[in-house]
């Protein structure tokens, strides 16, 4: 297929807009699945994706599609779609020269809308904006549309609607994707080069790269250079994503598919790196900004005899997802473990979930903190630390507040589209008239943070802007927004800067020892307040045991909260259920089955989930 009727896109959207329904219906439509396949969604692969049904790893097929007797190649490049993985969005990007924006019809513009519709925007792509579920009762396209002409400029007449599900105007995607954009501007008698987007591991062929090739031809037997690296390699198989996978001998320019060549490790197959053949020098095809971790936690194994299948299992899956950072970590009541960075909560969520569905391995994950920095003073801490900035990603190193001069904490830009409406009385004063603005609004700032821009989007919709401290929101302000606005409202960040801020470390003290694994950092404002709350939830989630808990928060030496498990009798179930012997086993069973999820700290045993559900509100 010549270049010219090659068109590689991308499919963006919110959460649940109907991405996935899409792209079934443009792999049925050209005939790369059967209809009514049994599994929906077949680009969304990994079991955690079907279960929470959120795209995690950005997937790919190639299509044939007839136009006019013309044949055209159309690389659909998937994306995930939750702010998290927005890199990953980022990335599959830069393959791509346009964009299917696709908006629920009845949801109409969420704040991933706006946040996907500038990272194409900024990236000169060209965007079709398909308003989707035109078939639901409540669908309003008009309205939609509307808020799409004020919001992005658009035309009324680019503007598609269909029904992914029924299939009802997804002809007419596949002719704006031919018409509207422009082939990939490559040329096939350059050297060869090529972007490596994506990676993943396969058990029998190491690490898999999907490319997009930008110049030239490989094939099948070429030795290939890795820009980053340097090193050289062979190139083993080569193929299509249909999207099963399909082998051809060579892949041309223009063309996204798969390659494997004994890379090894995800260190090897550098996500942005650019591939040529060797001994032939080629200018560097632009990458990717490094993606740096948000979120930090420690995964531990639940007794350490699992210590070797978990490291391998941890291995396999940043082989598949090289966004995650791993070091080496200990501490002293979880023994050897990693500290893990992870780009937000659902990554690090989904991460723990793959880990026990892929690898069967069952992890404790600690509570999870952001990066904070410090300066420090004083010669001797100069020499110390060997530098005046110092980055903290572990409480356990929170330095000792009178070294430090000043504390840093990572702020986020937080966009929020809720149905309200402002009214303006004048331009400096606005009242809000309305359910949802309120415990928005207070959410906010009991979040510690400061609003930026508000503005209607339409007449029944608000898009807020708020500045907000990433550890305010890392645990479970989404969770709290969606209930303050019934589910309405939707969220997406992206990062702003480092700021002053006053830190402190709460640390949690189980019969008097400091337990660092349920230590956090925290604004002083929020100590006193956090500490109560730490608390009364380790009651909450400590069971019982035969002994009474004291629980304690502690900043530096003063105790700002108390809890007290009480100790329980030995044999409960003797009493309550006498001589109901199979009631009596199966109550038994079940702690015995509890047991197993539960780690002992400081001779208390705490239950699994403790490490997150402690920070939750
Ligand atoms: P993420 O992968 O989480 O980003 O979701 P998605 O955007 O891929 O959404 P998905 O395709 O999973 O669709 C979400 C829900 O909307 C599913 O229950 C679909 O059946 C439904 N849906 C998708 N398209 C349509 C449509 O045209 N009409 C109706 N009525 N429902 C649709």
């Amino acid at each position: 297929i010549p270049v010219e009727n090659i068109r590689n896109f991308s499919i963006i959207a919110h959460v649940d807009h109907g991405k996935s329904t899409l792209a079934d219906r443009l792999l049925e439509m050209t005939g790369a699945i059967s209809q009514n396949c049994e599994t929906s969604q077949v680009l969304d692969r990994l079991q955690v994706e079907r279960e929470r049904g959120i795209t995690v790893k950005a997937q790919t097929a190639s299509l044939r599609y007839r136009l006019n007797n013309n044949e055209y190649l159309l690389n659909l490049i998937d994306t995930p779609g939750h702010v998290d993985f927005s890199n990953e969005v980022s990335r599959s990007l830069a393959a791509c020269q346009g964009v299917i924006l696709l908006v629920d019809a009845n949801q109409g513009v969420q704040a991933q809308t706006v946040a996907n519709f500038y990272m194409a925007f900024g990236k000169d792509l060209v965007i079709i904006p398909v308003l989707n579920k035109i078939d639901l009762k409540n669908a309003d396209p008009e309205r939609v549309a509307e808020q799409l002409k004020s919001l992005f400029d658009m035309n009324e007449e680019d503007i598609l609607k269909v029904s992914a599900k029924l299939g009802r105007g997804v002809e007419d995607v596949f002719k704006a994707i031919i018409e509207r954009l422009p082939p990939p501007p490559v040329s096939r008698n350059a050297p060869f080069r090529a972007l490596l987007f994506d990676s993943w591991y396969d058990r029998y062929q190491g690490a898999v790269v999907l490319v997009y090739v930008a110049d030239g031809t490989v094939k099948l037997g070429d030795e290939i250079v890795s820009t980053h690296s340097g090193k050289s390699y062979e190139v083993k198989n080569l193929g299509l994503l249909r999207p099963h996978e399909e082998p051809v001998t060579k892949l041309l320019a223009g063309q996204v598919g798969y390659l494997t060549c004994n890379m090894r490790s995800t260190q090897e197959a550098h996500i942005g790196d650019t591939l040529h053949h060797n001994n032939v020098s080629v200018s560097v095809l632009p990458g990717f900004k490094p993606t740096s971790p948000m979120v930090f936690a420690g995964v531990y194994p639940m007794d350490q005899s699992q210590h070797v299948t978990l490291r391998s299992a941890i291995e396999k899956l940043v082989l598949n997802d090289s966004a995650v950072t791993v070091t080496i970590d200990s501490s002293p009541a979880l023994g050897q473990g990693w500290r893990l960075g992870f780009l937000g909560l659902l990554h690090m969520e989904v991460f723990n979930q793959r880990l026990e569905q892929e690898y069967n391995a069952q992890a404790v994950i600690t509570a999870p903190s952001v990066t904070y920095k410090a300066k420090i003073f004083g010669e001797k801490n100069l020499r110390l630390y060997g530098k005046e900035e110092i980055t903290i990603t572990n409480p356990v190193n929170f330095p000792d507040p009178s070294i430090v001069s000043e504390f840093f904490e990572p702020m986020v830009l937080g966009t929020i589209i809720t149905p309200a409406s402002l009214f303006y009385h004048t331009t400096s004063d606005f009242s809000f008239a309305d359910k949802y603005l309120g415990p928005i609004m207070s959410l906010c700032m009991d979040r510690r943070g400061t609003q930026r821009s508000s503005c209607n989007i339409d007449n029944h919709n608000v898009m807020l802007q708020f500045l907000l401290p990433l550890n305010e929101i890392v645990v479970d302000f989404h969770d709290h927004l969606k209930s303050v606005s019934s589910g309405y409202a939707s969220f997406d960040y992206e990062e702003y800067d480092y700021i002053p801020s006053k830190l402190v470390k709460l640390n949690v003290l189980l019969n008097g020892n400091i337990v660092e694994e349920l230590s956090t950092v925290v604004h002083i404002s929020k100590a006193a307040s956090m500490g109560r709350r730490v608390c009364l939830k380790l009651k909450d989630i400590i069971p019982r045991q035969l002994f009474q808990i004291a629980i304690q928060a502690a900043v530096g030496g003063k105790i700002v909260a108390r809890e007290t498990v009480k100790a329980f009798r030995k044999d409960v179930t003797a009493k309550l259920y006498g001589g109901d012997v199979t009631r009596r086993m199966k109550l038994l069973n079940r702690q015995a089955e509890g047991k197993k999820r539960m780690k002992m700290i400081a001779n208390i045993n705490l239950p699994r989930e403790t490490f997150i559900e402690v920070l939750k509100r």
